[in-house]
């Protein structure tokens, strides 16, 4: 066991190492379902530096020693692999007694692996000592060949054989309620249910139909009733709290706007491109705006009592999503920002003159104009006034932006903000890219908007991957200052050059404080792959 833990810290430098550029990296040979014990190979293809030879020759002796070592451990696991009872699995359930999970017959220690969960350390501590089954149902995402190959790592033994079926696992499919989808989406992972409309659909429209409006869901969609549903607003120190009804919702003033929405991680799979980063392969459709009605939060919280303060203040909403252990998902703004009555921060109970669907919160739902979707909280339960952000893993933990040079051993979550408001973003829905156009004209459709209520004042399209500018036509409604919280849509028909037989087409948007999108990704690539708002391009052919 001591030698398994020394030798954890060069796997997983190995590991990284197969996700840089160097291309040196370990592979395990067996990622699927089956139980067979897992052996890597090593694959070395080369490093182009003269000055790193030194520092590939170590890693590669040091490597080759773990190698070894692995190898060994391997051909033992597979002469006659450990066996542990449930019982054993379970005692080993916290950092000093260590943390031991299983997945089929199959044991490990993941004692190491903690603090590098992607999701947080507590949501893979929810099964220490246990099965990982109940939470893969949970977070699809697990089940990937990497993940499993990383997973083989820490592999120590296996479970005994009387003890191969768990007696307590929870079989039932928590997303056994969720709705009935569109099949248009393109779904990114199906639990929990995330998709986006393809991009020919996106701006077919200016108000994306409900159907179709992306669906970004981390945990499954509860299934909540119009008439026990109820709002807890708690009120300030020594005030009274407000438990609300949708009628005592709707007893406000109604106020109505159209507001678009985007996922931090839309446009990711082109970071991922460039270099690999965690989380799901949105293209350029986690995006969609909807004309939304309800009570203004301002309103609501002055009827609890608040009012703005000197000091720094949150509003901190929970959703009545949960986890396994009952934890909401959950998000904050700044007290500032709720108050302010031009903010026109809603509590929205319609989308697009209906009851908002589940999948987008029914019955009550935060819209947050100007903002990253992270804070638009879903099937709102409950809105509170703190001294601090919301402690939820998905506003400290998650949805903040990082330097290029960061990587997940050395990123500090609590050294970036929250993303609040987003930056300036457009993109191409038309033509697709590998498509072939018709010579003599192009017509170029796509979207563009901006964070913070700014507008977008111009759209530049490129044929020749922007050596030469066409400015494109700005569709859709007009933008009040400083209230921009809708996208454009943007057209563009421009003469294809005679004898062209490809078109690489590039659009970037300008909003009215002439912030810019950056030309390519590299410079703003970071690890959980947010923000990715370079210049979109499409390569297309050109018909003979
Ligand atoms: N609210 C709850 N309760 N649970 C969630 O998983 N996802 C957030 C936000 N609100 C989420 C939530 C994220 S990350 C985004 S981008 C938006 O909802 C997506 O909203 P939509 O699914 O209506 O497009």
């Amino acid at each position: 066991m001591l030698l398994h833990r020394a030798v954890i810290p060069h796997l997983r430098q190995a590991c990284r190492l197969k996700s840089a550029p160097s291309r040196l990296y370990i592979r395990a040979c067996s990622t699927d379902d089956s139980l067979q014990p897992q052996c890597p190979s090593l694959a070395f293809s080369g490093d182009n530096s003269s000055t790193g030879g030194w520092k590939v020759m170590g890693t590669l002796l040091g490597l080759g020693a773990v190698l070894a070592y692995h190898d060994h451990r391997c051909r033992a696991t597979q002469e006659s692999p450990h066996v542990y009872t449930r019982e054993e699995v379970r005692s080993h359930s916290s950092p000093e007694t260590r943390i031991w999970v299983t997945l089929g017959c199959e044991v490990f220690d993941v004692t190491e692996f903690v603090d590098l969960h992607p999701g947080g350390p507590s949501k893979l501590m929810l099964a220490a000592g246990g099965p990982l089954e109940p939470f893969w149902a949970l977070y699809a995402v697990h089940n990937q060949p990497h993940v499993r190959e990383m997973l083989a790592q820490y592999k120590i033994g296996e479970l005994s054989p009387e003890d191969k079926v768990p007696s307590t696992l929870k079989t039932s499919d928590p997303y056994i309620d969720d709705p009935i989808r569109h099949p248009a989406l393109k779904v990114n992972s199906q639990r929990p249910f995330n998709a986006e409309p393809p991009p020919e659909l996106l701006t077919e429209n200016y108000i994306t139909p409900n159907p179709i409006f992306f669906t970004r869901n981390h945990l499954p969609v509860p299934n909540l009733d119009r008439e026990t549903y109820r709002l807890h607003v708690v009120g300030p120190p020594g005030g009274q709290s407000l438990c609300l009804s949708l009628d005592d919702l709707y007893k406000f003033p109604r106020h109505e706007i159209t507001v678009t929405l985007q996922c931090a991680g839309n446009r990711r799979s082109e970071m991922t491109q460039f270099k690999e980063v965690r989380g799901l392969e949105w293209n350029i459709g986690a995006i969609s705006t909807a004309r939304w009605a309800g009570a203004r939060l301002c309103d609501v919280l002055a009827k609890a009592g608040h009012q703005l303060c000197e000091t720094e203040a949150h509003v901190c909403f929970e959703g009545l999503d949960s986890d396994p252990t009952g934890t909401a998902y959950g998000a904050s703004i700044p007290l500032a920002r709720a108050m302010d009555p031009e903010a026109e921060v809603l509590l929205a109970y319609e989308m697009n003159g209906q009851p908002l669907p589940r999948d987008h919160g029914f019955p009550v739902r935060v819209v947050v104009p100007g903002v990253v979707g992270a804070r638009h909280v879903k099937w709102l339960g409950k809105v509170s006034v703190e001294p601090e952000e919301s402690y939820s893993h998905w506003q400290r933990r998650d949805y903040k932006g990082f330097s290029p040079s960061v990587d997940w051993d050395t990123v500090d979550f609590d050294s970036a903000p929250s993303i609040q408001e987003l930056p300036v973003q457009s993109a191409i829905t038309e033509p697709k890219d590998g498509e072939t156009v018709q010579s003599g004209e192009v017509t170029i459709k796509g979207y563009a908007w901006s964070g913070g209520g700014r507008a977008v004042v111009r759209v530049d399209v490129s044929l020749d991957g922007g050596l030469t500018w066409h400015v494109a036509e700005l569709d859709g409604e007009e933008q009040r200052p400083r209230k921009a919280w809708a996208w454009r849509l943007w057209q563009l028909q421009a003469p294809v050059p005679a004898g062209r037989k490809e078109l690489n087409i590039v659009c970037k948007a300008v909003d009215d404080s002439y912030n810019v999108q950056p030309d390519t990704v590299a410079p703003i690539w970071n690890l959980r792959g947010v923000l990715s708002n370079a210049w979109h391009r499409v390569h297309v052919h050109v018909a003979p």
